[in-house]
């Protein structure tokens, strides 16, 4: 299976003009390397960006590999035609209290309209009983879901305490990520019947350790937040890629 690069770029670039550069640069730099063939990229703009964006990835080298992906699941998204939609990111989930009755509604949404849903789930924090913690957050945000449906799902296992916006984050390991994986993967198997998911890492991707993550079979792909904006990080990053 082709590894797949999310680029969640928040609230970034500030102007569109900055968008615009930061795609062009994605654009030459999937003409320029070998095997860009052997991953999938799905962009995920500022929704203020998505009328804009939308058609430029249509264009050049990005046509053949790169796919719209939303933020969250808005009304929009399915106007701008995005394949892809985040849902239950740690921003909405615990900045803005978004309760997980409200993820698992904007889940079912997503899957009825045909959309790919990319799901985070993740600990605040590693301290006291953190796989539970993980474990009831995966039940509630599938709940009432059909084993097809959790399968459908990418699930972006996202450690709250690893996302570079927050004060004093470091990367998780990938060993441990694989590690929180199984946590989800077992209660998946118990509660949904669903054996198989399939799962991406993301905070504090970089060009440091894109690598040692994609490389684990266990994880189909990369959320890459901050590093996803910073134009010559993320080309290394899509170099690496072509080399796993
Ligand atoms: P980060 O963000 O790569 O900047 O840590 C990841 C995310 O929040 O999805």
């Amino acid at each position: 299976m082709k590894k797949l690069i999310i680029a969640n770029w928040k609230d970034h670039p500030e102007t569109w003009g900055q968008a615009q550069e930061l795609l062009a640069r994605i654009e030459e730099h999937l003409r320029m390397i070998d095997h860009a063939d052997r991953f999938e990229l799905v962009i995920c703009p500022p929704a203020r960006y998505f009328s804009e964006v939308a058609p430029l990835l249509k264009e050049g080298a990005l046509a053949d590999i790169t796919q719209l992906g939303a933020q969250d699941m808005t009304p929009e998204v399915l106007s701008v035609g995005a394949r892809y939609v985040i849902i239950g990111h740690s921003d909405r989930r615990w900045k803005l209290g978004e309760s997980d009755e409200t993820v698992n509604a904007k889940l079912k949404t997503s899957l009825e309209q045909g959309l790919v849903p990319i799901v985070c789930l993740g600990e605040r924090s590693r301290t006291g009983d953190w796989q539970g913690e993980l474990a009831s957050q995966a039940v509630a945000t599938f709940r009432g879901m059909t084993p097809g449906q959790v399968s459908q799902c990418l699930i972006a296992y996202e450690p709250v305490w690893a996302i570079s916006t927050n004060p004093d984050a470091v990367p998780d390991t990938p060993a441990s990520a694989v590690q929180a994986m199984g946590v989800i993967r077992d209660t998946l198997v118990d509660q949904f019947d669903v054996s198989h998911p399939t799962f991406l890492y993301g905070g504090s991707v970089s060009p440091d350790n894109a690598a040692d993550f994609l490389a684990r079979p266990e994880i189909s792909g990369v959320l890459v937040g901050g590093a996803s904006v910073r134009s010559a990080d993320f080309q290394k990053i899509l170099t690496i890629v072509t080399t796993i």
